[in-house]
């Protein structure tokens, strides 16, 4: 890794299986821009700890979205791509990093109020704790960069607000990170209530990238449209748009021709295209998929060796930050 280009630190959370919308919006832009970045992907299994689960799910739910990454295109040899729960230092630092934020800090954060709901005396304190468990995982790699949603830009600013004050009470040890909202790109609609994004925690209108072609064609014959009988890209028509959209994402056309392609033809066409196009751009990851499949530990390798590099990397921040912090020095 180059150490002259921006870190980036991306934490993805292994639930559910990732969409259509999570490859386009996300997976296949992060494989393609690999060489301008000095990219880190963490699977954060810790944080996925914070909403209740099964335990062999997890577990697989962490290999199948490392393998979705890998046969995706990224690339162990330009990237770091590791398991969280490999690198005790995320949590070590996490406990540090508790001491110095106030409770008014984490009172302040959204996505705990939505997440625990009425449940607030009931539910676990991991999830009131998972932001500083978040700025660990992003101030342990000296990370420039972090690529996320609007929903959690804030949890980005309380870790630029937890580095200043650990870097103004014992000196400065870590990088201030920047939130780094990605440009709007395609949004890709749920299939059946297009007024909503596609999402992994509604798979009913969601393609998962690894639906199998006849899943696809289904879903997709089945996508909500309307009765204008009229093809535009138009947001009156949002189950056509999204159809449109997809086909666009995915073939790189422009809106003209695309729509010239549709000239005289009904919505089953656009259909069929969008299912073809969907089909034919998941083809090579699924396949590669496949391949995993049938050679689990390759994968289970290239993790336990990111979590060696990630470990070489991330242990000698946190035992400064003990140190500074006051902590006996390891003889
Ligand atoms: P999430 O699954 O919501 O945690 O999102 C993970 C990443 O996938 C983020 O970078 C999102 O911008 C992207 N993403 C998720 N859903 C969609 C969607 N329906 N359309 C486009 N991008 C999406
Ligand atoms: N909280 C993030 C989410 O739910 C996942 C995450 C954990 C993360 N640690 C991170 C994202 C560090 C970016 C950087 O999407």
């Amino acid at each position: 890794m180059d150490s002259k280009r921006q870190r980036v630190f991306s934490g993805i959370q292994p639930s559910g299986s990732p969409t259509l919308g999570n490859y386009i919006g996300a997976i296949r832009n992060w494989a393609r821009d690999q060489d301008r970045f000095d990219n880190i992907f963490c699977i954060v299994d810790l944080h996925a700890l914070t909403q209740p689960r099964d335990p062999e799910e997890l577990r697989a739910k962490t290999w199948e979205l490392s393998a979705i990454l890998l046969a995706a295109g990224i690339d162990p040899d330009r990237s770091l791509l590791f398991a969280q729960s490999d690198v005790p230092a995320h949590t070590g630092l996490t406990w540090l990093l508790t001491t110095i934020t106030p409770m008014g800090w984490l009172n302040r954060m959204t996505q705990f109020k939505s997440k625990a709901g009425s449940d607030r005396e009931s539910v676990g304190a991991g999830l009131y704790i998972y932001p500083v468990l978040m700025a660990a995982d992003i101030l342990l790699y000296h990370t420039n960069c972090v690529p996320v949603g609007e929903d959690q830009k804030q949890h980005v600013e309380l870790t630029r607000d937890i580095a200043e004050r650990f870097n103004g009470l014992f000196g400065e040890l870590f990088t201030i990170p920047e939130p780094m909202i990605p440009p709007v790109g395609a949004r890709i609609m749920d299939l059946y209530e297009p007024e909503r994004k596609m999402d992994k925690s509604r798979p009913t209108g969601a393609i998962s990238i690894l639906d199998p072609p006849d899943a696809i064609r289904k879903k997709v014959s089945r996508a909500v449209t309307d009765s204008l009988a009229s093809i535009r890209f138009s947001p009156e028509q949002p189950g056509l748009l999204n159809l449109l959209t997809i086909i666009q994402a995915l073939t790189g056309k422009s809106e003209e021709e695309i729509l010239e392609e549709f000239e005289g033809q009904g919505y089953k066409a656009v259909k069929d295209r969008a299912a073809e196009s969907i089909i034919e751009a998941l083809a090579p990851l699924q396949q590669r998929y496949r391949d995993y499949e049938r050679d689990p530990d390759q994968v289970d390798l290239i993790l336990q060796r990111g979590g060696e590099r990630a470990r070489e990397m991330a242990e000698p921040v946190l035992r400064e930050a003990q140190r500074r912090i006051g902590l006996r020095r390891p003889v």
